[in-house]
C-alpha cells in the first residue's frame, strides 16, 4: 500500500479545480481496502472516497485520507435469452464502459452515452439522460464497507434509487439512521439489459432527430451517436471547460403550485411526472433570471445551458458556490422555488 501525500487533485475533478489531497491511497480492488483498514497509521482516520470526481466541488484540499477508485474490469456474466448481465469495476471510465458494451453487442446503455465521471460513480447519484436512469439497467452492486471491512452485495431496492438520488448521498448522523454515504465504497457495478432490446426516444431531442434524419427505427448505435451529437451541443466537454454537469436537480411542485407560476409565467417548461406532481425544469428557471453567461469571478453560467455551473480558468470552489447561491436567491425571489445542488460540495 502506497500512500502518496499532497496530491494535486485539478485532474481528478471535472471542474478543474485547483486542491490537494493531504494524503491518498490508490485502490484496485478489495485487498487494498483491506490492507489500509489493517494499517495501524491509517486504518482508523477518517476517509473520502473519490471517484471520476464528476459530481463534487473542492473548496480547498482534503483532508481526510483521499481512496481514489481505480478497480479495473468489464466482463459479460451471464448472456441469456431474456437479458445480459454485464459487470464493469468501479474505476472503469463510464463512457468508455457504455461504448464498450455496444461494440461487444449489448444494447441498452445507449441513452446514458457521454455521461462524465466513473462507473463506481454512476449509481450514487443514478445517473439518467434521454429517459433512461441507471436504475432501469441496474441488476446489483458490490461494496465494501469501510467501518468493519465487510463486503456485500446490493440489488435495486436497497440501493433506495430516487432522482439523482440513492442511499449513497446520505450520510447518517448516528449508528441506525438511514444512509451508506462516507460509509460504502463501491467496487463493482453489474447491469442487467434486457432481450428483445427496446429503444427509448421519448425525449424531445431525440424525437428531433428523428424527424431531422427519417430514420423512424434507429439502431442502439445510431442513438448513441444522437445522444453523443445533442450533448457535445448543448453540454461542455470537462476536458475543455472545467464543470460537473447539471448543478441543480429539476424541481417538483404539486399542480396547484404549477398552474399558480403558469399564471404568472405561461412559457415555463413543466412535465407531469407519474406521481402527479409537476417537474419543472431548473435550466429554464435559470435562465428567465438571466444568468446565462453570467459569473462570479473565474465561475460562470454556461451559455448554452443555464443549468450548467462552469470554471472559465482558475475558478475557486468558494466562486462556485458563491454563485450557485446567488441563482438559487433569485429563483427563490422570482418563482418561489428552492433549488437543490446536484454536486456535493467538499
Ligand atoms: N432550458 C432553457 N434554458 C436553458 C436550459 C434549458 O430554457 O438554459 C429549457 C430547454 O429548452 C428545455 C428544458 O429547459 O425545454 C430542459 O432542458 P434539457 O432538455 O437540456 O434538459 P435538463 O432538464 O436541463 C436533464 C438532466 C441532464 C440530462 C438531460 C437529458 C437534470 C438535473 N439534468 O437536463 O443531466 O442530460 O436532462 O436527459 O435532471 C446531469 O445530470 O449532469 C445532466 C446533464
Amino acid at each position: 500500500m502506497i500512500v502518496e501525500q499532497n496530491v494535486p487533485l485539478q485532474a481528478h475533478n471535472t471542474f478543474g479545480i485547483v486542491a490537494k489531497a493531504r494524503a491518498l491511497v490508490r485502490v484496485h480492488g478489495e485487498a487494498d481496502v483491506l490492507q489500509l483498514m489493517a494499517d495501524p497509521e491509517h486504518g482508523h482516520v477518517p476517509k473520502f472516497v473519490l471517484g471520476g470526481g464528476s459530481n463534487i466541488v473542492l473548496t480547498g484540499d482534503v483532508k481526510p485520507l483521499v481512496l481514489k477508485i481505480e478497480v479495473p474490469g468489464r466482463r459479460v456474466v451471464e448472456d441469456g435469452p431474456r437479458f445480459t448481465v454485464l459487470e464493469a469495476g468501479a474505476g472503469e471510465n463510464w463512457h468508455d464502459f457504455v461504448t464498450w458494451t455496444l461494440d461487444q453487442g449489448h444494447a441498452g446503455l445507449e441513452n446514458l452515452a457521454l455521461i462524465p465521471g466513473t462507473v463506481g460513480a454512476a449509481p450514487v447519484q443514478n445517473v439518467g439522460a434521454y429517459g433512461v436512469e441507471l436504475q432501469d439497467r441496474f441488476e446489483s452492486l458490490d461494496a465494501i464497507d469501510l467501518v468493519t471491512g465487510k463486503i456485500f452485495t446490493l440489488d435495486a431496492a436497497q440501493c433506495a434509487f430516487g432522482y439523482r438520488d440513492s442511499v449513497f448521498k446520505h450520510v447518517p448522523a448516528k449508528e441506525g439512521d438511514f444512509g451508506l454515504g462516507g460509509r460504502a465504497l463501491i467496487l463493482r457495478v453489474r447491469f442487467r439489459l434486457p432481450k428483445p432490446w427496446k429503444p427509448v426516444l421519448g425525449y424531445a431531442d431525440l424525437q428531433r432527430k428523428i424527424q431531422e434524419t427519417g430514420i423512424a427505427n434507429p439502431s442502439p448505435r445510431q442513438i448513441y451517436d444522437w445522444v453523443c451529437a445533442v450533448r457535445t451541443v448543448k453540454l461542455p466537454d470537462p476536458r475543455v471547460i472545467g464543470n460537473a454537469g447539471s448543478f441543480f436537480k429539476n424541481p417538483t411542485v404539486s399542480p396547484d403550485q404549477c398552474q399558480d407560476i403558469i399564471a404568472r409565467e405561461p412559457n415555463i417548461v413543466h412535465y407531469p411526472m407519474p406521481d402527479g406532481s409537476v417537474k419543472l425544469a431548473a435550466g429554464w428557471l435559470i435562465d428567465a433570471c438571466g444568468w446565462k453567461g453570467k459569473s462570479v469571478g473565474n465561475a460562470g453560467v454556461y451559455e448554452k445551458q443555464a443549468l450548467v455551473l462552469v470554471n472559465r480558468g482558475g475558478a475557486t470552489g468558494g466562486e462556485v458556490v458563491t454563485l450557485a447561491r446567488a441563482i438559487q436567491t433569485s429563483v427563490y425571489e422570482r418563482f418561489g422555488i428552492r433549488l437543490e445542488p446536484e454536486p456535493v460540495v467538499v
